[in-house]
This record gives C-alpha cells, structure tokens and sequence, in this order.
C-alpha cells in the first residue's frame, strides 16, 4: 500500500485538527468530518478555531489536500483508515463518556476495507469490545501523545508511535505504521489493550512525577532545601530524567486530570484500589490551594484584597482553559472575600463565567494597577518581559508576588524590594 493513501479524520477537535494538518503535510489527502456545520463551514473557509502553534501555517499550506465536511459518506468513499479523534470527557463517576465513540462506530457500515484507527483516549479494554462486535471493521488503536502548545512539533517528531492491533487487524495496522514511517521515530507494534494501557500509564506517571516534585517542593519549603535545585540534581540521573519535574501550581488541561482518574476509575472497577494515582490526585488538588496561606503569610486576611492572577490558560502557548488552576484559584480567593482582577494574552475569552467575579483586564498592568499582590499562574514569556522593578512595582499598591511556576528571577525580584514567594525554595 502506497504511503500516500488517503486518511479519514473524524472529529475535528484540537487532536483531529492536528492530526488532519499533520497527514496533509505528509502529503496525503485528508477527509476530515465534523458534525458541527458551523465548525466546518469555518474550517473551510480558512479559518481555526484554537491558537496552536504553526497550526494555522500547515492549514494554510496544505489546504489543497484538506476536504473538511459533515457527511461521513464522503469520508467512506475517500479513505480506508478512519481516524476517530472524538473526545471523551469525564463522567461524574470518573469513567470515560464513550458515547460520541459510540456514535461514530454505529454510523460505519460493515465493510471489511475501512478499519477505525482509534487516536481518542478510551478505557482499557474499548477497543477489543468494540472489535469483537463490528468483526465487519479493522480495528486498530493508535493514542496520542501530542502536548498543547507544542502537537504539530510532537506529532512530526514522536518520541515513540504506537499501534496496537487484534487479530486480524494485523495488516490494517502496518498500513497505520506505514504512515507514521517518514517521521523516524521508533514505532511500537503491540495489542489493543496494551495500547490503550501504554496512553493511560504515560500521562499518570507523568501527572505522578508532577505531584511528586509538588511533595518535594513543599517538604523543601519547610526544611531549607531549593526544589529547583533538588530537581536539577536529580533529573541528571538518566533514570529519573530532568522532564516534568517542574514544581508548580498543580497540573491541569484535558488529560492529565481526566486520564489520572479514568485508570483510577478502571482499576476501582476490577476492584484494585490504585492508591499511588488516588494521592497523586489529591496532591494536585492541594497544591492549586496552597497560593492562597502563601498570600494570607502576607497580606493576612484576603477580604477586601486586590489580587492579580496573571494567566488564565492551563499552561503557556494554548489558549484552553480546562482544569485550569487559574479557575480553582479566582474562586477560592473570592470565597476568602479577595477581589480577583485576571489577564491573559490569550485565554480570558474562553474561562467567561468560569472565573467568578473576577475583572477581566486587557493588559497585564492594567491587572496589576492598585493590586496588593500578583501571582504568577501561567509562564507566558510575556511575564517575564514585564518591567517588575520599574512600572509593576509603581503600578501595584504592594510589592506581594507568589510565582507559583517558579519562572521569574527571584533574587532581582527580592533585590527590587519584592516580597517574592516561589514553590519549595
Ligand atoms: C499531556 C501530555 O504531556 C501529552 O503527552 C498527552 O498527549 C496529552 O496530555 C494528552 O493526553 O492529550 P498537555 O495536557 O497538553 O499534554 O500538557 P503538558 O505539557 O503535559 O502539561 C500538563 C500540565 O502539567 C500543565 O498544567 C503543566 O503546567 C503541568 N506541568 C508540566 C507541571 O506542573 N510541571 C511540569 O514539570 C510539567
């Protein structure tokens, strides 16, 4: 099979759009298919929906090869290897919603040329129950390891892709491999459930790693040590690795908190008790708190307090808001009487009605204006390039700032006459 075959894409999200833009930049033809007409109609008339960089570049470029539509018909005509990149929210017992999954499988036909290449992040053990029922489709599962704000660069350099097959899918599955082969990383062949595991076990120890740099921090808080030491010290070692050992103000996004609690969810229901993850989880939720004794060790009682929250967005260079820490943190602050004024350079639009009372401002020092402590909640560069000793300093009623990502310089900050509080140092 030729390494150009067409590509079907169902699911037009932030996985399906990347994935779509990253084939047609390989060079395939790309059907890609969304229910949302509107989503569609301005996917084709140029336009994207979220800020991903170098995204909106390879649209452009590739727009020749990109057919965006809602008819899954087209897709079926055009394309053997179904993508399906619907999301999987979580449920409120913790498990995985499938049923927009479900709802893509109930619309393909039984044709044993189509095989559903599954990229949406599933439980252990989907991906063989559906095979055993549509024994008329390939079923192949091929999870995502794309980071927001870096996919189009993850998805062209993979650390490792996977694909995992049931019997029978077997050549379906070298077809898959086949495509990812231009991009030279080291391809993992393997089963369904193996698979599936491999997606949910790398985003749980990488939240596990996060929540324990978080324990360190705050152990190091209190005896002295510097965590951003400790970490450097420690990711030297090739075992441990210097990545995601950034102590913080807790983990957020889409995944890490969905994926973190669907294995716990998948493991209750085998009856195992996850502990490790189940800790993880709580440290997390602890750690996005924690802002709020380190602004009370200065300014005492929050009532009537001007705080500035400076990031909205999960992280830098993405524009999503989901599980934010930002959105914990405006409420808590309101609960203690606080009034909470936020920026963002690219994020405040989608947190509306989600930050509580909180004043969206348009700039950074118009949030800082008359504030009587700042935290840092996202590392956009742009923070760093603020003028802290000269118009913050004169722009706030109180030189109080909580770098809760530990990415400003602590010491010119302090030089300046800040009261400057980082994380674990
Ligand atoms: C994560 C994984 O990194 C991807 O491999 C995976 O494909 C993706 O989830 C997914 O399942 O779709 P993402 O959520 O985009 O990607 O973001 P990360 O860059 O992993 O960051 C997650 C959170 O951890 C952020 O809130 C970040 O601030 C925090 N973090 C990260 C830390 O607090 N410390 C670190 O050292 C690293």
């Amino acid at each position: 099979m030729s390494a150009k075959e067409p590509i079907g894409v169902i699911g037009v999200g932030w996985v399906g759009l990347c994935t779509a833009a990253a084939f047609a930049e390989l060079g395939h033809e790309v059907y890609a298919r969304d229910i949302l007409p509107e989503k569609v109609e301005s996917l084709q008339r140029g336009e994207v929906p979220m800020h991903e960089p170098g995204l909106s570049e390879l649209l452009r470029e590739n727009a020749d090869r990109l057919h965006f539509t809602t008819d899954m018909g087209v897709v079926l005509d055009n394309a053997k290897l179904l993508f399906c990149c619907v999301d999987t929210p979580p449920t409120y017992s913790g498990d995985a919603d499938l049923s927009r999954v479900e709802a893509v499988i109930e619309e393909l036909g039984d044709s044993t040329e189509h095989a559903i290449v599954m990229k949406s992040t599933v439980p252990v053990g989907t991906g063989r129950s559906i095979a055993r029922r549509r024994t008329d489709l390939g079923y192949i599962s091929n999870p995502e390891f794309l980071k927001e704000g870096a996919a189009v660069h993850d998805f062209m350099h993979p650390d490792r892709v996977v694909v995992g097959a049931e019997p029978g899918s077997e050549a379906f599955a070298e077809r898959v491999a086949a495509l990812y082969e231009p991009l030279g990383g080291p391809i993992v062949m393997t089963d369904v459930a193996s698979a599936e595991m491999i997606k949910l076990a790398s985003n749980a120890f990488l939240a596990t790693k996060i929540s324990f740099i978080n324990e360190i921090a705050n152990v190091s808080e209190e005896l002295g040590a510097d965590v951003n030491e400790v970490a450097r010290g420690m990711g030297l070692d090739d075992r441990i690795g210097p990545k995601f050992l950034r102590a913080g103000i807790g983990y957020g996004g889409s995944c890490f908190p969905k994926d973190v609690s669907a294995l716990k969810q998948l493991a209750g229901n085998t009856g195992y008790h996850f502990q490790l993850l189940t800790a993880v989880i709580e440290v997390n939720e602890l750690q996005k708190r924690r802002t709020i004794g380190k602004l009370q060790k200065h300014l005492g009682p929050l009532a009537g307090k001007e705080i500035a929250l400076l990031g909205v967005a999960f992280k830098p260079d993405t524009d999503d808001v989901r599980e934010a820490t930002s959105l914990v943190l405006a409420a808590r602050l309101a609960g203690e009487g606080a009034s909470v004024r936020v920026y963002d350079p690219v994020a405040s639009a989608n947190a509306e009605g989600k930050l509580g009372g909180a004043r969206v401002c348009a700039s950074a020092i118009e949030a800082l204006q008359g504030a009587d402590a700042a935290v840092i909640v996202t590392e956009w560069q742009e923070f760093a390039e603020l003028d802290w000793a000269g118009a913050v300093k004169d722009a706030m009623r109180t030189p109080v700032l909580v770098d809760g990502r530990n990415y400003l310089d602590r010491d010119a900050l302090r030089a300046a006459g800040y009261d400057y509080e980082g994380i674990g140092r």
